[in-house]
């Protein structure tokens, strides 16, 4: 092949190169090139059959065409390499604004209870308390005993109580009636000072409108040095105007009694029915939510704490109560029927979690 032939090869192949639109097409022109039966190979290939004048000539006239192939692929490999990221970052864009997709996200609810388990904690979270937990299942001891209520004591027929099975040595576990036994369960194994809520479900064997066999409360202890009923009233106003989103609520302290605090006291939150809207801080109707008080020195006694030293509150909050106030949600029994358009209607979109921030009751 004389030289006017190599700069036509030379020429068509640059051109080839040229015509690349990506990277795919720009590799199929190196193979036809470079590759072991590319056009530039072949002709390497002939040398070993020349003369060796002419050899010499012919190889360095041949190697220059592959360098300039060469160089060509590699400058045309840059730029289609380039558009191709360009391209790939512009397709790959992700919207976060986008609206979710339609799909269980979308059609999922959160169940008003979790909603306002979610809203309760993130209120009591923010004034410095943690979480504590404890089983559905209880010991009589945790239950009862151990919160000043001892076998036969008559406080014990106003829980009406689901027992379970006698075991082998004649004691019988319970569904607890309230949270309390968390009180319990915490200050065994933790040191005051305590801050703790604890939601969670409570059962009892009931069941009319407002009465369910299940049901849930949120109890709080704090334990302190200091502590007294101011520090339990203030916490509770400020849990009921973060929890209701009102400046200023009404809320009625009664006397009461329970065995486990001294004194004792019943709050109820005062509201207006407007139609169908309720309103909380206003009016002069009257919807009881909590029980509460200051802790009995013989629960203290009874979990190793001097209540010489240390005091404090704990108060037991019925969670359906306050989420049936605050979204105006007629019937408890509807909470727990399992059904799907009743939950479409008053349940909670799954991604607008209740921060203080960005609004508890986020739709
Ligand atoms: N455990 C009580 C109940 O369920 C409520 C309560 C809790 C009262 C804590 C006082 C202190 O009725």
């Amino acid at each position: 092949m004389a030289q006017p032939e190599l700069d036509r090869l030379k020429a068509e192949l640059i051109e080839a190169i040229a015509a690349a639109r990506d990277l795919a097409q720009l590799d199929e022109v190196r193979v036809k090139a470079l590759g072991k039966k590319g056009r530039v190979s072949e002709l390497m290939q002939t040398l070993g059959a020349m003369p060796p004048e002419k050899r010499k000539s012919f190889g360095q006239a041949v190697n220059a065409l592959k360098t300039s192939v060469s160089e060509a692929l590699d400058a045309r490999h840059q730029v289609l390499a380039g558009a191709a990221l360009v391209e790939k970052l512009a397709s790959d864009r992700a919207d976060i604004s986008l609206p979710v997709r339609e799909g269980p996200l979308a059609e999922g609810r959160i169940h008003p209870v979790s909603q306002v388990t979610d809203e309760i904690t993130e209120i009591f979270a923010d004034m410095g308390f943690s979480i504590a937990e404890g089983p559905d299942i209880e010991t009589d001891f945790n239950n009862f005993t151990a919160l000043n209520i001892p076998p036969e004591h008559p406080a014990r027929q106003d829980h009406d109580t689901f027992y379970l099975p006698a075991a082998a040595d004649g004691s019988r576990a319970v569904l607890r009636t309230h949270t309390s036994p968390v009180q319990i369960r915490t200050m065994l194994v933790q040191k005051p000072p305590l801050r703790i809520i604890a939601p969670g479900r409570v059962y009892r064997c009931d069941s009319d409108q407002t009465h369910t066999p299940m049901f849930h409360q949120v109890e709080g202890l704090v334990i302190d040095e200091q502590t007294h009923l101011g520090h339990l009233k203030w916490v509770l106003e400020e849990f009921a105007k973060a929890f209701f989103e009102v400046p200023k609520v009404k809320m009625r302290f009664r006397a009461s009694y329970f065995p486990f605090t001294e004194p004792s006291m019943e709050v109820d939150i005062g509201y207006a029915k407007v139609g169908d809207e309720i309103r909380i801080g206003e009016g002069d109707q009257w919807l009881e939510i909590l029980g509460c008080g200051m802790v009995h020195p013989n629960v203290l006694k009874n979990v190793g704490i001097d209540p010489k030293r240390y005091q404090g509150f704990a108060f037991g909050l019925g969670i359906d109560r306050i989420a049936m106030l605050k979204y105006g949600m007629p019937d408890l029994r509807a909470f727990f029927s399992a059904d799907l358009r009743w939950l479409k209607h008053y349940g909670f979109l799954p991604l607008a979690v209740p921060t203080l921030a960005g609004g508890l009751g986020a739709p």
